[in-house]
């Protein structure tokens, strides 16, 4: 069981450029808000923190797309984004934004009070600027090449691909996204935070520290990031969006998003402290506070690296105690996209699922992305849904409450002595507590939601072993007694479900008029009280805490999919125009065969090449083709292809070409051999 103490749990501040998707939910606020309410159930002092991150590049990018102000565009997602978390149950103590003037306020005095303890450095250095726009480019305004992967659309500050950091000129081909204008270099001032200066302290801290026990992806980042040597980073940006720089000489700059952010969870904390009277200060700087960050695995190094840097540099503050960061969540085996809106919106999912918000929570959990990415179906959803939540959980419930007003019109029946499989069943039943309780405290939400449902398997157990419907028939004391047992195990449910099903939770106290009677019983004491639900209590009648999720619900949410997938398919199709008019003469001059590709190998020391042997009947010849990026050379052995067999040969790095093998695109830019009814092959691409 957890010690009683103080506990700051911070969950990563959503971005206001769009509302929130099953992956935020799985990835950060789902089991940041199990672990919250299970330490304030425990008796724990918790502030659970989260907020709106309102100065993201993308803000301004997004509000300039739809022609209105930024303000109008985190107005409107704030309170979208805000209401999605109190329909899920998630229990914030406060969720706040860093628009807020408090936020203001708290993030320029601490960069006020680094800057006064000298702890940047100013460096005037040559950042990427649009001449066209007239404007330095920071970070998301500037996409190109990855140094580190190669993928072709790296952010400035981020590759999405491959996951590495970047500084904006490490870009290969970089170009500016507000004008698609090719960047030049300009002369520009800037705060820097050394955090090749920081390298010492997070080795002591994270490395030797006792963070050995982190999650093994956090760890391992972590470790990667301090061995490959930490360079400075700049924590100011030339934009007109964000906190104005609070010292002289920094007109039209900002605070660095990413710098102001982190402080979001301290100004929101902040505001918290203020409504309930309360002191802020030791949720922060009191060394027993246990301050934990939930985040996904691409907020790793702001919290591990840089805010932490932050924090020791200012000088008055704790530590993260842990930073339990989830992998990603994909829908439908792809990557959940705002912008090609691949995902399943919260607001949208609850106009079709009024009343599961809990299945949804239940279903992210026990599939959490917490050691891989996982994949989100819906197939897997229903199934969840109806052989887990409602054949088990509720099912025995049901069974429970049924009975007890068949047979005693409501009233917890007086056991008479107890047998041995009861005795066994109860140790079993209190033995959980701490076996939830041990998940939960080690980040392991998804063994934890687990651990819960056993308990269900227990009573479900229980009552099919002992049979009280044929029983009620031969032996009515005995009756009784199983249908007391069965009782305190529904008792024990109410309380062990609500971190991970609070609807459900409360549905169930007030089925058992646990609360009414005033007999709630706090997780501690699950494992040792004797009884949960007295003889004589009166309960309720029941509503169904689940029902069945229907094929046809879940087809409807697979057709909106393929539709959205039908759609980008649309939308990526760019028809090139008509050539000019050739003469059937001219075309005749071409002399296309089928051939059949007999080999293939890679061309040494080229990435695009592959070197093939294809047999076009005339001859078996060699043609050098650019495919070696869309096909490995063993799945293409034996394909049919169609092949321009009288082009001139030409030499392809000293290899001599004989012909040209015919090729289209697919709408996501896969090269693929001529056949139109390929996945994807739209009209108007071009063979060649
Ligand atoms: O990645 C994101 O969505 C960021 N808005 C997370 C910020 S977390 C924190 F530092 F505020
Ligand atoms: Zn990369």
């Amino acid at each position: 069981m957890s010690t009683q103490g103080r506990y700051t749990i911070t969950a990563a501040l959503p971005y206001t450029n769009g509302p929130i998707h099953i992956g935020h939910l799985a990835g950060v606020y789902v089991p940041a808000d199990i672990y919250s309410r299970y330490l304030r159930i425990t008796g724990n002092d918790v502030a659970f923190i989260c907020g709106s991150d309102e100065h993201g590049a993308a803000i301004p990018m997004r509000a300039k797309k739809e022609g209105v102000s930024p303000q109008v565009i985190i107005d409107k997602y704030h309170a979208i984004i805000k209401k999605s978390f109190e329909d899920f149950g998630i229990s914030f103590n406060n969720y706040s934004r860093t628009s807020a003037p408090i936020h203001h306020q708290t993030a320029s005095e601490f960069f006020k009070k680094m800057y006064e303890d000298g702890k940047f450095i100013e460096e005037t250095s040559a950042q990427l600027f649009d001449p066209e726009a007239e404007q330095f480019l920071a970070d998301r305004f500037v996409t190109g090449t990855c140094p580190k992967c190669g993928n072709e659309e790296a952010y400035g500050d981020q590759c999405e691909n491959c996951g590495s950091s970047l500084n904006a000129t490490d870009l290969i081909d970089p170009k500016s996204t507000i004008s698609g204008a090719k960047p030049v270099l300009k002369e520009t001032k800037h705060w820097f935070l050394p955090l090749d200066q920081y390298e010492d302290f997070l080795r002591e801290w994270v490395l030797k520290g006792h963070k050995k026990d982190w999650k093994t992806n956090v760890y391992g980042q972590i470790k990667s990031w301090v061995d490959d040597g930490l360079r400075p980073r700049a924590v100011t940006r030339d934009l007109d969006w964000g906190i104005p720089v609070p010292v002289e000489g920094a007109e039209g700059k900002v605070l660095y998003v990413w710098f102001d952010a982190p402080i979001g969870y301290i100004s929101s904390t902040k505001e918290w402290a203020k409504q309930e009277g309360k002191d802020w200060e030791p949720y922060w700087k009191d060394k027993d506070t246990k301050l934990v960050h939930f985040i996904g695995k691409d907020n790793i190094v702001f919290h591990c690296i840089i805010f932490p840097s932050m924090l020791k540099a200012e000088g008055s503050y704790v530590l993260p105690e842990n930073v339990p960061a989830n992998e990603f969540l994909n829908l439908e085996g792809n990557k959940l996209s705002t912008s090609k809106n691949w995902a399943v919106w919260l607001h949208e999912y609850l106009e079709e699922f009024p009343d599961k918000q809990d299945v949804l929570r239940y279903v992210l959990t026990a599939n959490a992305p917490e050691t891989k990415d996982n994949d989100f179906t819906w197939k897997d959803y229903q199934a969840r849904n109806n052989n887990e939540l409602v054949a088990i959980f509720g099912n025995f419930i049901n069974r429970v409450v049924v009975l007890t007003h068949k047979y005693y019109d409501g009233v917890v029946p007086t056991p008479a002595s107890l047998s041995e499989i009861d005795e066994q069943t109860l140790k079993e039943l209190k033995a959980y507590p701490a076996v939830i309780s041990s998940s939960i405290e080690r980040y392991r939400f998804r063994e934890a939601s687990q651990e819960l449902m056993n308990v269900a398997r227990l009573g479900n157990k229980y009552l099919a072993d002992e049979e009280p419907w044929k029983l009620i028939k031969t032996d009515e004391e005995r009756t009784k007694t199983v249908m007391y047992v069965a009782l305190q195990i529904a008792a024990a449910l109410a309380t062990l479900s609500e971190p991970f099903l609070p609807f459900t939770s409360n549905k169930l106290k007030n089925i058992l008029a646990i609360s009414s009677a005033g007999i709630d019983t706090p997780w501690n004491e699950v494992a040792t009280k004797e009884i949960l639900l007295p003889a004589g209590h009166q309960i309720e009648k029941g509503e169904l805490l689940f029902s069945k999720v229907e094929d046809d619900q879940i087809q409807k949410q697979l057709d909106k999919l393929e539709a959205t997938k039908k759609m980008n398919q649309a939308e990526n199709k760019t028809v090139e125009p008509q050539k000019d008019t050739t003469t059937f003469e001219d075309f005749t001059k071409l002399d296309m065969r089928i051939g059949t590709i007999v080999e293939a190998e890679k061309m040494p020391k080229a990435k695009k090449l592959l070197v093939l042997k294809v047999d076009t009947g005339i001859n078996t010849r060699t043609i050098v083709s650019g495919i070696a990026e869309h096909f490995t050379p063993e799945e293409i052995v034996g394909k049919k292809v169609t092949v321009l067999v009288n082009l001139a040969p030409r030499k392809l790095r000293g290899v001599e070409s004989e012909g040209m093998i015919l090729m289209t695109e697919n709408a996501e830019g896969k090269i693929v051999f001529l056949n139109p009814d390929e996945e994807g092959v739209n009209p108007g691409a071009t063979v060649n």
